[in-house]
Parts: C-alpha cells; sequence; structure tokens
C-alpha cells in the first residue's frame, strides 16, 4: 500500500456556479488523482486545500520554538509547532506528492509557501552541519515522487521561454522539492489562462492528458526510489 499526499493552493474552487471560474490547476490535479485511485483503490489518500484553508505564517516564536531542543520545549513551544509537526507528518507518510499550485505575482501562492514555510525545518526536515563546507544543509527525507501541477495566465516560462526570466514558480518548486525528500520529479503545465484562445484549450488540454498519463504509469509501477535525483519526462 502506498499513501498519495495531495496539496492543492489555488484560492478558487474547483468547482463553482460558474465554471469559468474553476480552477485550473485543481481540475488537473484532480484527473491524476481520480486516475490513481481507480487504480489503486486500497492506497491511502491524504488531502490539503492550503488555498482554501492557509496553514499559518512562521513568527518569531515559531522560530524560537524550532531551536529550542526538543525536550526543553515549554508547552506553549509544543502548541506553537503543531501544525508543523502534522504537516512533516503527512510528507513522511507519503510516497507520492501531488502539489498544484497557480502562478501568483510570477510565483506560488503565498498560502503554499506558508506551507513549505511550515515544514522546511531543522532536525525535522533537513539537518545542517558546517563541517559539509558551502552546502551545510542535507535533506533528511528521500525516496518520495513529486508531481507538480502549474497554470499561469501568460506563457513561456520554461527554459529558452519568452518569459524564462519571470519564470519563478518551477524553479522554486524544484528547490523546495529536495527538502521534501523527493528524488523523481514530473511537471505538468497549463499556459495561456489570459488569452483564452485555442492556445489555452490546447494547453490544458495536454496537461489534463499528461496528469493521465503520469498516474497511470506511477500507479502500476513499484515507486521504487531512486538515488539519484531527476526531473522526469514522461
Ligand atoms: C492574484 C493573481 C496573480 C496572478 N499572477 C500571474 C502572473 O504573475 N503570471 C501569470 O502568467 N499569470 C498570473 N495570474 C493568472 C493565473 O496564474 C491563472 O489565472 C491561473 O489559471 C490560476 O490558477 P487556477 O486556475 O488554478 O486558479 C494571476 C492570477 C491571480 C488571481
Amino acid at each position: 500500500m502506498k499513501t498519495l499526499l495531495h496539496v492543492d493552493s489555488s484560492v478558487r474552487a474547483a468547482r463553482n456556479p460558474n465554471p469559468d471560474h474553476d480552477s485550473i490547476s485543481k481540475n488537473i490535479a484532480l484527473r491524476f488523482v481520480e486516475t490513481w485511485k481507480q487504480n489503486r483503490p486500497e492506497d491511502e489518500y491524504i488531502y490539503r486545500d492550503v488555498g482554501a484553508n492557509p496553514p499559518d505564517f512562521i513568527t518569531q516564536d515559531w522560530i524560537g520554538a524550532v531551536f529550542t531542543p526538543e525536550e526543553e520545549r515549554t508547552p506553549a513551544q509544543k502548541e506553537r509547532l503543531a501544525l508543523s509537526d502534522t504537516l512533516i507528518a503527512e510528507i513522511s507518510a507519503a510516497d507520492v506528492i501531488l502539489i498544484s499550485s497557480p502562478m501568483y505575482n510570477y510565483g506560488m501562492p503565498a498560502q503554499l509557501k506558508a506551507w513549505f514555510d511550515q515544514i522546511v525545518r531543522i532536525n525535522k526536515t533537513f539537518d545542517f552541519d558546517l563541517s559539509r563546507g558551502d552546502f551545510p544543509l542535507r535533506p533528511l527525507l528521500s525516496g518520495k515522487t513529486l508531481i507538480t501541477v502549474t497554470s499561469s495566465g501568460e506563457f513561456g516560462f520554461e527554459k529558452g521561454g519568452l518569459r524564462e526570466d519571470s519564470g519563478h514558480l518551477a524553479p522554486h518548486l524544484r528547490t523546495l522539492s529536495k527538502y521534501l525528500g523527493v528524488d523523481v520529479m514530473y511537471e505538468i503545465a497549463a499556459q495561456y489562462q489570459e488569452f483564452g484562445d485555442e492556445r489555452h484549450r490546447l494547453s490544458v488540454a495536454h496537461a489534463v492528458d499528461r496528469a493521465a498519463r503520469i498516474a497511470s504509469e506511477l500507479s502500476r509501477s513499484t515507486l521504487a526510489p531512486s538515488l539519484d535525483y531527476k526531473v522526469a519526462n514522461v
């Protein structure tokens, strides 16, 4: 049995009275989940909609609690870290992580960043040792597969694209994925939402297809952890 952790982050719902307002990223992610559940109905499924229910921002007290040795934490400090503990437990339990994200102001929504800030935590998801020289941080988790689904209004954020220099969403997710213990990553991107033209229709159709294809392939594989981090192309 495997565990699929699904994190959505658009502030838009997947279904609205006016379907033009439906979140594109959530619907593409949903396609992945439907295919996965069809093939693996026995698996554990954990869902978080951080767009609708944003995690708390971290605070000075939060940092103070994190850097206090566990056995010396006050009840208030333990309480301060309770959400972080829960979110980290969900990540630790997951074999496959699906994150959907709209592009807001050329990066991820603050709500998703808040989720990462609760999770990327010293001595929980990474440790720090200056004897490692210029790279003192080391992720502590491993063996996970990540699928990211992104949606943007403009286009050309990929390498060599028209807006490559403004594409901060996918590179940021790639960097942070290592702290989730991700060895293999699949990226699905829908673009052109603001143009509402044929390019948009095709981009969404391709993304939905790709989500179903990746879900099919992964749900049939043994999900053996790979030692080398890679961004996979399916
Ligand atoms: C607050 C806000 C900021 C946005 N910023 C950008 C942006 O910087 N670049 C872009 O290409 N699209 C931008 N968009 C368009 C969204 O990325 C696009 O509507 C996307 O489909 C939203 O994801 P969703 O459909 O899952 O809600 C923005 C939309 C909103 C609401």
